[in-house]
């Protein structure tokens, strides 16, 4: 069985309130591959159960990362759009690999930590394991490239140490099934902060809604929201250096930045000196022409949930038909009759 040369595989979870960082440091990037790869983009509905969600919550939430997905320019007639549970693949080829894993492995993780906190012991164990059913999602088309946030490298790393030990356990040392999946880590304002705090991520569970830019916003909410960004008295900086003492100007930088395709430096060769009276009407004009663009048509898009139901499920077709195989043979490898 020939193992694909460049196929993308990502996902995100549908959780509510997708924001400025979900497009800046994730949607936007699975955008341009689907010119050099074949892309597979997932909303990872089986992942968001590992914490409660809401069931009818949960089905908005699936339509509305998928219009993010729709409305940001991937093609679903050229590439797979779909919801992970529509591909049984998924979880059955996550219990082969959590009998690879090793539990040493899972309790290194971080963001395992940090979710569960301090009630540890009341975490759901999908919460555990979602590292494996991520490292399945991969696998299950023998994905070789996976765009990601650098949060979740740590994942990406325990994917690729699950599919040597598969190759390792059942094929021996010069037989190689799984690819080990290389992470295309994304571009500048990978990490986006809060609005009212430069040293917090830009996160849907901030109780302040100005902390966040959604998908959901209008043009003027937007501009609202940057203009009355937190900030700190002094013009912007001409270097790096300096910018990285800021956490607030650094946020507001790099999303300047991202938004028009430059580094960092080149925003401040031009702002650097200005006030922020200057550049905040410039950010705010910026994003409010790209992305006014992407809220209207999410919003088309959202309006009409039969046809965002069909994508998935023609999505879910084409997905199952590239998993199906791969699933056969594992299931052989393994000694499954
Ligand atoms: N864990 C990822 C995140 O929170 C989402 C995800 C699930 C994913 N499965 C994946 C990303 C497979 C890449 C590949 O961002």
């Amino acid at each position: 069985m020939q193992a694909p040369a460049n196929r993308v595989f990502s996902g995100v979870q549908p959780t509510g309130n997708l924001h400025l960082g979900n497009y800046l440091g994730a949607i936007r990037h699975f955008v341009g591959l689907q010119e050099t790869h074949e892309c597979l983009y997932c909303v990872v509905d089986m992942h968001a159960i590992t914490v409660w969600q809401d069931p009818k919550e949960l089905a908005d939430n699936t339509r509305e990362v998928t219009a993010a997905y729709i409305a940001a320019g991937i093609d679903p007639e050229k590439h797979v759009i779909f919801n992970q549970s529509k591909v049984s693949a998924h979880a059955e080829l996550a219990w082969v690999l959590n009998c690879v894993a090793r539990i040493g492995w899972l309790n290194r993780m971080t963001q395992f930590k940090e979710k569960a906190g301090k009630h540890r012991e009341n975490a759901s164990v999908g919460l555990y394991d979602y590292p494996v059913l991520m490292a399945a999602d991969i696998l299950t088309y023998r994905a070789t490239h996976v765009p990601v946030g650098d949060d979740q490298k740590q994942h990406l790393e325990l994917a690729r140490d699950i599919a040597q030990k598969f190759n390792n356990d059942f094929l021996g040392e010069d037989e190689a099934f799984f690819p080990l999946p290389e992470p295309l880590i994304m571009g500048p304002a990978t990490r986006v902060m809060s609005l009212r705090d430069g040293t917090k991520k830009m996160s849907k569970s901030d109780p302040s809604d100005m902390s966040r830019i959604t998908l959901t916003d209008t043009s003027d909410e937007i501009a609202k929201k940057i203009k009355k960004a937190k900030t700190d008295p002094e013009p912007l900086p001409e270097t790096l250096e300096a910018l990285k003492e800021r956490p607030e100007a650094d946020n507001l930088v790099g999303i300047y930045a991202a938004l028009a395709n430059m580094d960092k430096a080149a925003v401040l060769a031009e702002f650097g000196g200005q006030g922020f009276g200057a550049f905040k009407p410039a950010l705010a004009d910026l994003a409010t022409e790209k992305l006014g663009p992407l809220t209207g048509e999410m919003a088309k898009l959202r309006a009409d949930p039969g046809f965002l139901d069909q994508v998935l499920a023609k999505g879910g077709e084409k997905a199952s038909a590239i998993a199906d195989p791969i699933l056969q043979e594992v299931r052989r490898i393994v000694g499954f009759i």
